[in-house]
């Protein structure tokens, strides 16, 4: 590395425009093909010496390389040039999406998943992820909640956590290591509506007990840059909150790192109506806190004037080109320009074995089983299967993120996996009907009619019916927000039809969010949530189907009985008139014409045996208050325990949850929330203790005006297989240096 000395040395010799492009990002290439920023691009300087100091999405070895080099040859001063990408859940190797990987509740294998995404990438030459996603999401309608860890604070913070680990490991310079960068800062997932780029109304309370925490997580792990999202907070555009960029970012929590705008976001300070013009917009940015503008060029064509007419300071300059100096200083490009870009370890990376292994892995352990009526699953080896379905034989296992640097032409897809498993003795297919997608209305497709004759009949010659279903990848990912999340018409009249067949029908659903499937759970005798699974989804499916892998996934989002009832997430608000029925009640909180509470709840999740769970047991009935010390140190205040037990057949994976719940605080608190979780793999009719340490952190809110806060009363520890759990075991925190009276 170069150091900050040499770096603020060579500031000291930029000229307001070089400082300008090093503050700017472009894409990588023009419509014509040739490099934007490089010979002529939206900055409409042809001679543009100090180029962009960095380019969204252009990699491969041999064009970054090519790229660097003309790049090298026209700045002034050497500095090197950054490529950065969209990098979401694998690069050439599609992993699940990020819903998916959530669904596996294992942060290791998510940071597994990210390390082999960040080796591929730095072989083509990228250098920095646009990831860990970190934004909590409780509206399914909303389309990037396909790219969200779901609905929980903490499973979200350990796998934003995890993404970084497994982006940069310790040292973002060494190969195969990447910068991350975490976003959309902040509660981008709580856009009115479930409408993307709408506004968002969320109080300091919330932002800071559900939105926060995720982000708090990717900082302490290290993440080297961060994006602000498109939105309004109350009112404020994100890209223009200084509130938000300096006042919380920098000044209250410390994040040192670049901040980069999303997408010609600077520019949509206008659309805002917040800035008149380009140049109040860079004004604004700036201000607030951005380092670089991504893809618009308000900064390029106005921080000269802005300066000039002293709406600006040099030190607000230096200070943003400073953070982005140091970031390419920390990836050793001032020593290697082209870090990890080398064409044949690009060959050898992409899509080798290992990668699609751990793929087939990672879409394994990301199913979900919803359903499973008399052990119709796994499928035996003398079954007739029915193969059936528009997604049953398609590549289109990658959702719309992934697909920019993967391909569904490297998609294993389930009808090729069932014929290979070697597990099954007849496998016949039909698609049975095409796949629709609402993003092109005027699409015309085929007459579904003789594609459902010829499965129903397939249907008549075979013993189960394995339909696969779900929503065109188009229809999740970034302006992907949907009003009705059910699945498409033709597919519920395929199910329907077969459904008189009289045949055990197992339906697989890929899709990248949760969708509406009340009346797909009533019709089918097996449900199998398998979202976007990846290059290698076909073959994790199989490997599910055919038991060869148990399913061990849970929910990481609460599942709606119809798209009315979102948003809808377990760790809400107990209201005044709590309805604890599950049926209607007449004041009380619900619908008229709906039972209260998801189809399936956050957490939930069947194996192919069943566990059976002890009450719940505590160390401890009354606690002393924790001093300072205690608090800081993590002690665990008490134990929760349980005895889990196989008692079925076959082994399982099940994953032990640990709600808790302040029973009275100062603030309305959630009904519950997930504290802790614990995959246990037990063999048939074996019994394990499950035990989890309690400790102050897991007790404290965030209180305004107090901070974070532990204050004493009662608390109650579920533990149980999902966030439905009723059992549970109550302790009392005691007053500091009292008893349960404050004596
Ligand atoms: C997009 C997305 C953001 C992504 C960026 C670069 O509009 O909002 O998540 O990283 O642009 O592709």
């Amino acid at each position: 590395m170069i150091g900050k000395e040499r770096i603020r040395e060579l500031i000291s010799r930029m000229t307001v425009r070089e400082k300008a492009a090093e503050m700017s990002q472009l894409w990588g290439e023009n419509p014509d093909g040739t490099l934007m920023g490089l010979e002529q691009g939206i900055h409409r300087d042809p001679f543009l010496d100090a180029n962009a100091g960095s380019l969204l999405g252009y990699y491969g070895a041999e064009r970054t390389i090519r790229a660097q080099k003309m790049h090298l040859e026209k700045n002034r001063h050497k500095i090197p040039l950054l490529f950065m990408t969209d990098v979401i859940h694998g690069f050439k190797t599609a992993f699940p999406s990020v819903l998916g990987l959530a669904a596996t509740w294992n942060p290791k294998l998510a940071e597994q998943t990210a390390a082999v995404a960040a080796a591929e990438a730095a072989s083509s030459g990228v250098c920095v992820t646009f990831s860990p996603m970190a934004d909590l999401v409780r509206d399914a309608r909303w389309g990037r909640v396909t790219e969200s860890a779901g609905e929980d604070p903490y499973l979200n913070a350990l796998f934003a956590a995890a993404f970084v680990r497994g982006y940069q490991g310790d040292d973002v310079s060494a190969p195969g290591k990447i910068a991350s960068c975490v976003k959309h800062f902040a509660g981008y997932g709580a856009a009115e509506g479930g409408r993307d780029y709408d506004s968002v109304q969320i109080g300091e309370a919330s932002l800071w007990n559900d939105y926060l925490p995720p982000f708090l997580a990717a900082m302490e792990a290290g993440c080297k840059l961060l994006m602000p999202a498109f939105h309004t907070m109350d009112g404020v555009p994100c890209t223009a909150s200084r509130e938000l960029l300096t006042g919380l970012l920098r000044d209250r929590l410390g994040f040192t790192g670049t901040v980069i705008s999303d997408c010609t976001a600077v520019w949509e300070l206008i659309c805002h109506g917040v800035c008149a013009d380009e140049k109040e917009a860079a004004l604004a940015a700036v201000g607030a806190g951005v380092d670089i503008e991504m893809v618009s060029s308000s900064f390029y064509d106005n921080l000269e004037s802005l300066l000039a007419e002293g709406k600006m300071t040099m030190e607000q300059l230096d200070n943003a080109v400073e953070r982005i100096l140091t970031l390419k200083d920390e990836l050793g490009l001032f020593e290697n320009p082209y870090k990890d870009a080398d064409p044949e370890a690009e060959q050898k990376l992409l899509l080798c074995p290992a990668h699609r292994q751990l793929a087939r892995e990672a879409a394994a352990n990301s199913a979900v089983l919803l359903k499973n009526e008399g052990g119709v699953l796994p499928l035996r080896p003398s079954d007739k299967i029915a193969l059936i379905g528009p997604l049953s034989h398609s590549r289109k296992l990658i959702d719309t993120w992934g697909l920019v640097n993967s391909d569904e032409k490297d998609c294993v897809t389930v009808k090729q996996a069932l014929l290979g498993c070697g597990q099954l003795s007849g496998v016949l297919h039909a698609p049975g009907c095409c796949l629709k997608n609402d993003c092109e209305p005027d699409a015309v497709y085929p007459d579904d009619a003789p594609l459902m004759e010829e499965a129903l009949a397939l249907a008549e010659e075979c013993d189960k019916i394995v339909l696969v279903l779900g929503e065109h990848p188009d229809m999740s990912g970034e302006s992907g927000s949907r009003s009705h999340i059910d699945l498409p018409d033709n597919q519920m009249e395929l199910l329907s039809r077969l459904s008189q067949a009289g045949k055990p029908i197992v339906t697989v659903v890929l899709a990248g969010r949760p969708l509406a499937l009340t009346r797909a759970s009533q019709l089918s005798d097996a449900l199998l949530y398998a979202w976007y699974p990846g290059t290698e989804g076909g073959n994790g499916i199989a490997d599910v189907l055919t038991g060869k892998t148990g399913p061990s996934g849970r929910l990481p989002m609460s599942f709606p009985r119809s798209s009315g009832q979102c948003p809808i997430y377990y760790n809400h608000l107990p209201t005044g008139r709590p309805n604890r029925s599950g049926a209607y009640e007449r004041f009380k909180n619900g619908y008229v014409d709906q039972p209260p509470g998801p189809l399936y709840p956050f957490g939930y999740g069947l194996t192919y045996t069943r566990f059976s769970y002890s009450p719940v047991r505590l160390s401890a009935r009354q606690i002393p208050f924790p001093s300072q010390g205690a608090q800081a140190g993590g002690d665990a205040l008490l134990t929760a325990e349980v005895t889990l037990k196989n008692e079925g057949s076959r082994p399982g994976t099940e994953t032990v949850q640990l709600y808790l719940q302040d029973v009275a605080a100062q603030r309305s608190r959630p009904v519950r929330l997930l504290k802790g979780f614990s995959r246990e793999t037990l063999a048939p009719g074996e019994s394990r203790t499950v035990r989890f340490s309690v400790t102050a952190d897991m007790l404290t809110y965030y209180l305004p005006g107090s901070g974070h806060v532990l204050e004493p009363g009662a608390f109650r520890a579920f533990i149980g297989p999902d966030s439905e759990t009723r059992s549970f075991a109550e302790f009392f925190l005691l007053q500091e240096g009292g008893d349960e009276n404050g004596m």
